[in-house]
């Protein structure tokens, strides 16, 4: 078993006004491990990651990163530590490079090793060319590699993250989960944090998913996938009380284990599901319901936080 970098027991964050973002969080995050906390907006996900990297003071609660208690040495922890940010915390009034030079230099490396370090990951990063531009001329995918570049300036023992790619287009958000994916290769501790699924499930090896401050489920994608016991999800639009008929798909589908409607549509789950949706559009059809739409698929993580919720991710 690989050692615990990250480990939190009953965190907790009430905001004043009795706010309780955060309830009772217990965590641990392995060494070379990426890690992610999956939850909608609101979940108290960038709570945690302020928790964490000394940005917000608990309320309750301890956490420990790499060994060290957090609010005891926060001081500490802001060595071993690189953060991304939710929003761009570039310094406009640097350039490029030396947004990466000025931030090795404060972590204390010398003026010759941060200029070698700032032109490495530059290359790496595929900055080299906007390496004197201000940082205001940068695309949004570009502004988001350098602030990678410049958390991991320092070589941090842990990375975090948060909510990386909200925001990005396609292209930027696949370039960064490139880059993600070669620092875990490399043996960097990531945690990040997102409300994108198929971000959770491409990259992470185990994800906590939360919701109004509270860890709902902690387990790897796979497993969490199988939690939902069907192998089949179908997702069924039609006019009418879909409570009804909700109700009846659930009754009356073979191998049909739960339906619950889900925004504007009945999500049903079905064990051994080949040839379910003749089977479904009938039994609508014969309880008096036109189908408008129709969906298969397998479970995905938006499967186990319905289960877990009542509600979808999307927001
Ligand atoms: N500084 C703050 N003061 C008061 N309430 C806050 C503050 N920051 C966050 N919250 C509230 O705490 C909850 C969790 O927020 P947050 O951690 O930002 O969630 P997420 O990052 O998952 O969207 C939300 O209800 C939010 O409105
Ligand atoms: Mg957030």
């Amino acid at each position: 078993m690989s050692e615990t970098v990250i480990r939190t027991e009953g965190l907790t964050k009430v905001y004043p006004g009795d706010i309780r973002a955060v309830n009772g969080l217990d965590l641990d995050v392995k060494q070379g491990e990426i890690f992610g906390l999956l939850g909608p907006n609101g979940a108290g996900k960038t709570t945690t990651a302020g928790m964490l990297t000394t940005r917000v003071v608990p309320t309750s609660g301890r956490a420990w990163v790499g060994g060290v208690e957090v609010s005891e040495h926060p001081a500490l922890v802001k060595q071993v530590i690189g953060v991304v940010p939710q929003s761009n915390t570039l310094d406009r009034s640097l350039d490029v490079r030396e947004n990466l030079y000025f931030h090795g230099r404060f972590f204390g490396m010398g003026a010759k090793e941060s200029r070698r370090e700032a032109d490495r990951l530059l290359e790496v990063f595929r900055l080299t060319e906007r390496a004197t531009a201000p940082v205001l001329a940068l695309s949004g995918g570009m502004a988001q590699r350098l602030m990678v570049a410049r958390a991991i300036m320092h070589r941090p023992s842990i990375l975090f993250l948060d909510e990386p790619t909200a925001g990005l287009d396609p292209q930027s958000r696949l370039a960064l989960w490139e880059i993600l994916g070669d620092l875990h290769r490399d043996g960097q501790t990531i945690l990040l944090t997102t409300h994108y699924m198929e971000e959770a499930d491409q990259l992470c090896a185990r994800i906590a998913i939360i919701d109004h401050g509270e860890l709902l489920a902690l387990d790897t994608p796979e497993a969490l996938k199988k939690s939902v016991g069907a192998d089949t999800v179908v997702t069924v639009s039609a006019h009418g009380d879909l409570e009804v008929l909700s109700e009846v798909l659930r009754t009356k589908v073979p191998g049909a284990s739960s339906a619950r409607c889900v925004e504007n549509a009945v999500v049903l789950e079905v064990s051994g599901g080949g040839g379910v949706l003749p089977i479904v559009i009938a039994t609508a059809d014969a309880a008096g319901f036109t189908v408008t739409d129709l969906s298969i698929a397998e479970p995905t993580l938006e499967t186990v936080f319905i289960n877990l919720t009542g509600k979808d991710l999307r927001d």
